[in-house]
């Protein structure tokens, strides 16, 4: 059966869209932390379609409160009428954004939302020069792709901003690895200076950077960072945008938005994968003076619908009614300090990273350093055999990542990490 759909998947889909496994899954049901494929196997699920099944899968308060909506007669409307749902969606929002005097504006996806960021502080700045950080990711339009420092997810050289890149937290290699955390910060600082002076002609309009690279393995700069970046930036007037696509929504544990690790208050966020649970809702939020700043119609046509802001508004009060964020660093902590007790010694592990529910492990070859890829596509299959579900990633397809659903229980955590360090040891194992 699955055989069959794979085949007809190549037959019909493009090949640059990937699919995970040498064996593709098909997932069919699903309930808690867990689904099922196509064959009736079971998994638990620790990457939750890419961190964006945030509460998990078939919640009654979710469920029900989609179904209200379809009740009512009305999917769609266009934004040309008043949407309920969301502007009580925009109210929350705004108020938990720490942006003040906030604005949102709702789009499909994360893409959409970076480029709505991009678009506003462009225009607000009167600039078309943007400042990004290598091995970052921020979408596939030519604006958001314009700004990803990844190799792998760069599909065209086609780039509406003119682009000038900073050094990445990265601990293991490139310019700034190794340092200490002041170190890194000041160096990173002078890094940005040096770019400044060196690669723009002055009047940037903004930066922006994700608080932990998804797609770019978990790698994070050390906390603070932005807040010093952000004082060079005050300098100029230059705009900073934080892209918590993937570290919103108390994720990592120790804050609801990841920018908060640093001291700082972006001027434009943007938000998407969580806080849908699977409906297709993003967005950016910005101060109003920032996010003003379109002069002419923008309209997104099922931006905010009212389907996926009943959703949105549902996933929210699931989130803070049961302080999500405070079971993602006491489960979090499960996994991060199992993880590092049981693997982070080994010669191929290079470093166990991350925060709260947003953890990688990054493979090397012992002795040189090197990246390992085949070493992490066979823990990756490991730990499918042995029923779970990961995610991979990194500049050099190096990492294995975990984002789980935030409602993960201790029991799973200790279940999922028992099938994490088999899978790593055995796979080592076959390494040396
Ligand atoms: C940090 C970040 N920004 C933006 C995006 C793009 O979001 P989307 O795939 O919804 O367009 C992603 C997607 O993985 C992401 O991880």
């Amino acid at each position: 059966m699955t055989d069959d759909l794979l085949a007809r998947h190549r037959a019909v889909l493009p090949p640059w869209m990937p699919l995970y496994y040498a064996e593709p899954i098909e997932l069919v049901s699903g309930s808690g932390r867990r689904v099922t494929d196509a064959q009736g196997r079971s998994y638990l699920d620790f990457f939750g379609g890419v961190l964006t099944n945030m509460l998990g899968y078939d919640i009654p308060e979710i469920r029900e409160a989609v179904e209200r909506q379809l009740a009512t007669g009305i999917v769609h409307t266009s934004t040309l009428y008043l949407i309920r749902q969301q502007v009580e969606l925009a109210e929350k929002i705004a108020e938990r954004s720490g942006i003040p005097d906030a604005r949102v504006f709702f789009t499909n996806s994360g893409t959409e939302a970076n480029e709505a960021a991009l678009l506003v502080a462009t225009n607000h700045r009167r600039s078309h020069q943007v400042l990004a950080v290598r091995n970052s990711y921020h979408g596939r339009s030519y604006a958001a792709m314009g700004v990803t420092g990844n190799r792998t997810w760069s599909a065209s050289a086609l780039n509406p901003l003119q682009v000038a890149w900073l050094h990445s937290g990265d601990r293991v290699r490139g310019l700034l690895a190794r340092l200490s955390a002041d170190e890194q910060v000041d160096a990173a600082v002078e890094d940005l200076r040096e770019v400044l002076a060196t690669q723009t002609s002055g009047d940037v309009a903004a930066l922006i950077a994700e608080p932990i690279q998804g797609v770019g393995g978990f790698v994070h700069p050390p906390d603070g960072l932005f807040a010093a970046w952000k004082k060079v930036l005050d300098e100029h007037g230059i705009l900073f945008i934080a892209d918590e696509v993937q570290t919103g929504w108390g994720r990592t544990g120790e804050h609801f938005w990841g920018y908060q690790a640093h001291g700082v208050t972006p001027d434009l966020l943007t938000f998407a994968k969580g806080i849908g649970n699977g409906f297709a809702l993003a967005g950016v939020v910005g101060r109003a003076e920032v996010l003003q700043a379109v002069p002419g119609i923008s309209f997104s046509t099922f931006g905010g619908n009212p389907i996926s802001t009943a959703a949105g508004n549902a996933v929210l009060d699931y989130l803070v009614a049961h302080d999500l964020q405070a079971n993602a660093a006491r489960v979090g902590a499960i996994l991060a300090d199992g993880l590092r007790s049981a693997v982070g010694g080994l010669d191929c592990v290079a470093e166990v990273r991350g925060k709260g529910l947003m953890l990688g492990v990054e493979f090397v070859r012992p002795g040189s350093g090197e990246p390992d890829p085949a070493l992490t596509n066979r823990v990756f299959e490991a730990c499918r055999d042995g029923g779970l579900l990961t995610g991979k990633g990194g500049l050099y397809g190096n990492v294995l990542r975990m984002g789980p659903p935030l409602t993960l229980t201790e029991d799973e955590a200790r279940e999922g990490l028992a099938i994490l360090v088999d899978a790593i040891r055995s796979s080592a194992e076959v390494t040396a």
